[in-house]
């Protein structure tokens, strides 16, 4: 009979209870799958005095770091959050050759390229299935179910509190500030919400998901990262009108061998799957050469959900015991993974969705024209809407262009004196053709 799995959790929070609530629940399913018995030896928390329930026998710390410490202790469960003391008791663990599973998507998107050469330094497993997309198994697809493919994109939606935001705008009519209010009431968005409204959260997982699909390091702090906060209810409807859902879209593709990559408000066609997110979910499309289009959709967060995620990754480590390979932390044999080659934002093509509030006066249409084709900015669709206490929409839509060209076009707007505001800009994304995509706007179309 094999030897019991012993493991100690930092953090007993959201994800941490989940965690310990399905080791109980699912104890037969997880001795089936893995012949042997998962022990929580020891659990560490900031404070000690709150009570918590926790099986017989198990201990409470107020140290992560004794985890590490303890020599009985196989694997490290990293629920804590936070930078310093998550990287610290990771470190201590994988430098004492100790595995890690983690969902600090945070701490691996800004301190990935270390965490993961010590880790193959000293043979340990680093997993983090839960730190992109919660329940959703992207991690594990791109690592292994998909390693025979060339990937050439992958976008998704990646942050819950901001898709239940827009969907909540959307569906309800709430403004922005009604509609976060109403995600801080349902426990979704943190008393501070800026990770996940200002676009960080998701581009912390579109940083790992780079990582996974290309083998290659791609800095977190280079990638231009726009949020959805103080977005107006105007541009949803406006939107709509041509036929479009505006989502926080994760973007990375590859062109010409460089990643074209960011986070930013997107106009989503209604008949393209992603449109269809609703509430917290999250959702992720992959394209390979061999696979081709392929959707995942679930949540992205949640106690039980996020919990899910971490015991896939645990049960994983309690089946390959000293069969344990340090690619498989990356999916890359390399354990130093190259810098990606970096596609500017301003230089990705895509077309425009352009707000600019006028005054209804002659002449303006013709300047708003003339400032785009001085950059080569094509307009697509203009429509004029009704007057507004704060001006008249002109809202119009462009044919494919750069982010350069547009936001030259824009300041020239800004300057001509024409614009009451700065004009809102949003990328259009390409209404695809993918396989699944277009067997949908083929259903659409048959009613
Ligand atoms: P949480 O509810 O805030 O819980 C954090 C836990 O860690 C608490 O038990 C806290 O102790 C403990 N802790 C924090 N700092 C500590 C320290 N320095 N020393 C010892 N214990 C410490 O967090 P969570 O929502 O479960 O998130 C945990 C991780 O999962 C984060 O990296 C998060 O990004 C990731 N994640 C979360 C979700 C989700 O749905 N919540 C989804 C995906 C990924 P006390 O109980 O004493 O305060
Ligand atoms: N705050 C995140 C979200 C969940 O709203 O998606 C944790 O990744």
């Amino acid at each position: 009979m094999l030897q019991p799995f012993v493991i100690g959790l930092a953090g007993l929070g959201t994800v941490g209870s989940g965690l310990v609530d399905m080791l109980l629940a699912n104890r037969d399913d997880i001795w089936r799958r893995t012949g042997r018995e998962i022990v929580l030896k020891s659990v560490a928390v900031r404070d000690t005095s709150k009570p918590r329930a926790l099986p017989p026998g198990v201990a409470l710390l107020d140290n992560p770091l004794a985890l590490a410490d303890d020599p009985a202790i196989q694997v490290i469960v990293e629920l804590m959050g936070g930078k310093d003391a998550a990287r610290d008791l990771i470190r201590a663990a994988l430098k004492r050759g100790k595995s890690v599973v983690t969902a600090n998507k945070a701490l691996l998107a800004e301190d990935g390229e270390e965490l993961f050469r010590l880790a193959h330094e000293r043979g340990a497993a680093l997993r983090y299935e839960a730190s992109v997309a919660g329940a959703i198994p992207i991690v594990q697809t791109l690592k292994e179910s998909l390693a025979g493919n060339h990937i050439s994109s992958i976008m998704g939606i990646l942050n819950g509190t901001s898709n239940y935001i827009l969907s909540t705008m959307t569906s309800c009519g709430r403004d922005f500030p009604t509609a976060l209010a109403q995600a801080q009431e349902q426990g979704l968005a943190e008393a501070d919400p800026t990770l996940d409204i200002d676009g960080f959260d998701a581009a912390h997982k579109l940083t790992l998901l780079i990582r996974l699909a290309w083998g290659c390091h791609y800095p977190y702090s280079a990638l231009s990262v726009q949020g959805i906060r103080g977005l107006r209810r105007m541009d949803i409807d406006f939107a709509r009108e041509f036929g479009y859902r505006i989502k926080l879209i994760g973007q990375a593709r590859e062109a010409d061998g460089r990643i074209e990559a960011g986070v930013y408000p997107a106009l989503v066609h209604h008949t393209l799957l992603l449109a269809r997110v609703g509430g917290a979910y999250n959702a992720i499309r992959v394209e390979g050469n061999a696979v081709g289009s392929l959707f995942l959709h679930g949540l992205g967060a949640g106690s039980r959900p996020t919990a899910s995620a971490v015991l896939g990754d645990l049960l994983s480590l309690a089946q390959e015991g000293a069969r344990f390979k340090a690619s498989a932390n990356t999916g890359f044999v390399d354990a130093d993974l190259p810098h990606a080659a970096a596609l500017p934002a301003s230089d990705a093509v895509s077309p425009w969705y352009v707000r600019a509030m006028v005054r209804d006066s002659s002449g303006v249409l013709r300047d708003i024209a003339g400032a785009m084709a001085a950059e080569n900015v094509s307009m697509a669709q203009v429509i004029q809407k009704a007057e507004r206490p704060d001006g008249v929409p002109l809202v119009f839509m462009t044919h494919a262009t750069t982010g350069r060209a547009m936001l030259a076009a824009v300041r020239r707007l800004e300057t001509s004196g024409q614009v009451l505001e700065p004009a809102t800009c949003y990328r259009v994304l390409p209404r695809a053709g993918t396989v699944e995509d277009t067997a949908l706007e083929q259903d659409c179309a048959g009613g």
